[in-house]
This record gives structure tokens, C-alpha cells and sequence, in this order.
């Protein structure tokens, strides 16, 4: 027999910055972090898991390729899940496992992602997500308590807790020393605040130079403004994000969402070697913006971007999407230049 589930879990872009941990192993943060979880259709990952007595190790493929779970972080999200699965009963066959054969019984993981994998668009926070959700199913966990599962998949990647939910998302750092209390929790859902687009201009899908746990640990090592960003800002910005949110004031999410890319970017300069993550393109289309904006004199539209060149952009409707397209299109032409190489707006895809 073979029990198998799949699950599908978005990616999500955080508007105020994770970047520094206090703990590596445990994957624990320096700062609060604010997300927008992306629509599925577009930047997700799909994870079938199956278990069987016939297979006789944990394998994981993802798209299509074989790869270890030999790391720690798989291992660690591995065994915390096993160590909560319930007894299951196959209702078809009336086969039933009991929770202690999920401790012996081998594990074989397929995901695919529907964009490009370290491009800096997030897939290890998708990837783990539903890895963590997909098992979670099969073995018919329940949460003991709000954000359980999501303090495990954040033991994978840290960003991964923030995509155990839709909408808008905050990861609470947490002060306990296990990490229990480093969990995300919801803060509105994707309905209250329908109107808002957000479009991905991919500049390169090329594998980032420097991953982001590198790039974390360096800058907590070496930066001194990470440290003045963690303890002096990132509070007072999560209280304005989320008041922003709930008010649905595009105004301020979009000033705070810009000026915390632009510090989170600051920071990895301020590193030692310095890292970069945007190119000359991104910082084209941040000039494009800003002088959109200012020329309108609000906001009318917010960038933002991670460990990676591509931006992301969020509009106050479909009809500002729409313009921004068009301007980036201006400044961007499509059969000239190959410095955009798609946009990602809405259900549309150029
Ligand atoms: C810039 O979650 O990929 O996207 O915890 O080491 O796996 P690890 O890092 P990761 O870092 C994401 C950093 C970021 C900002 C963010 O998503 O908050």
C-alpha cells in the first residue's frame, strides 16, 4: 500500500525585512518581519509526500531532479513532524498506521515549483511550507497550540513560517530560547484587502551569487546598521505596517515597504565584503518609481526587493497595475531590451 497527499503552498514577499538570526540551528530571528502571501497560481510549490513499507530510505525530488535530505534543516523539519503524526486509518483498505511506524516507515517527497528556484523570488519558503503542511496532512497532525506548524517549517527556512498563511502575515521573533513563541501569526486575511496587485518583474532567474543565510550571517557579523535597524526601527515600522494594513492606507504600507527594502539593501552593503543583491536594472526600476511617485505627489505604487535582482511591486488596484506596466514597458522595451525578462501581474503574464 501507499498513503500519499498533496498540498500547494504560496510564496510570500515580506514588506518589512527578516535578516539576521539570533540562532542559526533553531533558525531564529533578530526582528519582527511583516509578509504578503502571493496568489497560488503563480509563485508556489506543489508537494506530493507518500509513505509505504515498501520504500526503504526518505527520498526527495525536486523538480524532477534527486536531492538529499541528508541537511539538517530537512532532517530537523523531518523529525519534529514524525515525532507528532497520529495513528491513521486507510479508509478504502482499513490499513492502519500507528503513530509509532511513523518514526520506522520511509518518506518519498515530490515538489515542483512554478517559478525559478534562489532567483531571490522566495522558493525555499514555499518549498518548505508545503513540505511541512503536506506531511502535517498525511500524519493527520493537529496543532497543539496556534503557529505550531509553522515554528516547524520556519526550522527549514525562515521565511517558510510566513507561508503556512494567506494575506498578511507577521512572524513574531519570539524570546524563548527553544523557539516556540518564534511562530507566524495572520494578521488580515487575503480577502481584506482584495484590490491589491502585486506584480513581479523578474530581472534575472539566475541562482543568487550569495544565498541568504550567507548573506545573514555575514551581516550580523560584520554590520553595524543591522544591528540599529533590528533594535531601533524594525519595531516602530511593524507597528506603522501593520496600522497601515488595517486601514488600508496604500499611502503609508507603500512609503514604509520602500524605505525598509532600501535599509535591508543598506545593510548588506554595510556587510564586510559588502553584498549585492539588485543590478543596474534594479535600480533602474526603483528611479522609475520614485520619480512616478514623487511627480504624483502619493504613493502610487511601493517596491520591493529580496535577496535578488527582481522587483516586486505592489499597486493600489488593477488599474495603477496597469500603468505601472505600461511605464515599465516605456523604460523597458521588450524587443530592444532583455534586462526584463517577464512580469508577473494579477492572472496576466507577459
Ligand atoms: C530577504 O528565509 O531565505 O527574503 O532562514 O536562512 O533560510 P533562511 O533565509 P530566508 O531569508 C529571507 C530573507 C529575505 C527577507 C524576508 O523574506 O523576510
Amino acid at each position: 500500500w501507499v498513503f500519499m497527499v498533496t498540498a500547494r503552498a504560496p510564496t510570500n514577499i515580506a514588506v518589512i525585512k527578516y535578516w539576521g538570526k539570533r540562532d542559526e540551528k533553531l533558525i531564529l530571528p533578530i526582528n519582527d518581519s511583516i509578509s504578503v502571501t502571493l496568489d497560488p497560481d503563480h509563485l508556489s510549490a506543489t508537494t506530493t509526500v507518500a509513505v509505504s513499507p515498501s520504500f526503504s530510505s526518505d527520498r526527495m525530488w525536486l523538480n524532477g531532479k534527486e536531492v538529499s535530505l541528508g541537511g539538517e534543516r530537512y532532517q530537523n523539519c523531518l523529525r519534529e513532524i514524525r515525532s507528532r503524526g497520529r495513528d491513521v486509518v486507510d479508509e478504502k483498505s482499513g490499513t492502519l498506521i500507528k503513530k509509532e511506524d511513523w518514526q520506522t516507515l520511509h518518506l518519498h517527497i515530490a515538489s515542483h515549483n512554478n517559478f525559478p528556484t534562489a532567483a531571490g523570488l522566495a522558493s525555499s519558503a514555499a518549498g518548505f511550507a508545503c513540505l511541512v503542511y503536506a506531511l502535517a496532512k498525511l500524519m493527520d497532525i493537529e496543532e497543539r497550540y496556534a503557529g505550531e506548524l509553522s515554528a516547524i517549517a520556519r526550522q527549514g527556512s525562515g521565511s517558510a513560517c510566513r507561508s503556512l498563511y494567506g494575506g498578511f502575515v507577521k512572524w513574531d521573533m519570539g524570546k524563548e530560547r527553544d523557539g516556540s513563541d518564534s511562530i507566524a501569526v495572520q494578521l488580515a486575511t487575503e480577502e481584506h484587502w482584495e484590490e491589491l496587485v502585486i506584480l513581479v518583474a523578474v530581472v534575472s532567474s539566475r541562482q543568487k551569487e550569495t544565498s541568504s543565510t550567507t548573506g545573514m550571517r555575514e551581516s550580523v557579523e560584520t554590520s553595524e546598521l543591522l544591528h540599529h535597524r533590528a533594535q531601533e526601527v524594525v519595531p516602530k515600522r511593524i507597528v506603522q505596517m501593520q496600522e497601515a494594513i488595517a486601514n488600508h492606507d496604500f499611502a503609508s504600507f507603500a512609503r514604509i515597504t520602500c524605505v525598509d527594502s532600501n535599509q535591508f539593501h543598506a545593510v548588506c552593503l554595510d556587510a564586510s565584503p559588502p553584498i549585492f543583491y539588485m543590478n543596474d536594472t534594479s535600480h533602474r526600476i526603483i528611479n522609475c518609481i520614485e520619480k512616478w511617485n514623487r511627480f504624483e505627489g502619493t504613493p502610487q505604487v511601493s517596491y520591493t526587493f529580496d535577496a535578488g535582482p527582481n522587483a516586486v511591486i505592489c499597486a493600489p488596484s488593477r488599474k495603477v497595475a496597469g500603468l505601472l506596466l505600461q511605464r515599465l514597458l516605456y523604460y523597458f522595451p521588450p524587443d530592444s531590451s532583455k534586462e526584463l525578462s517577464s512580469y508577473v501581474i494579477g492572472d496576466t503574464s507577459i
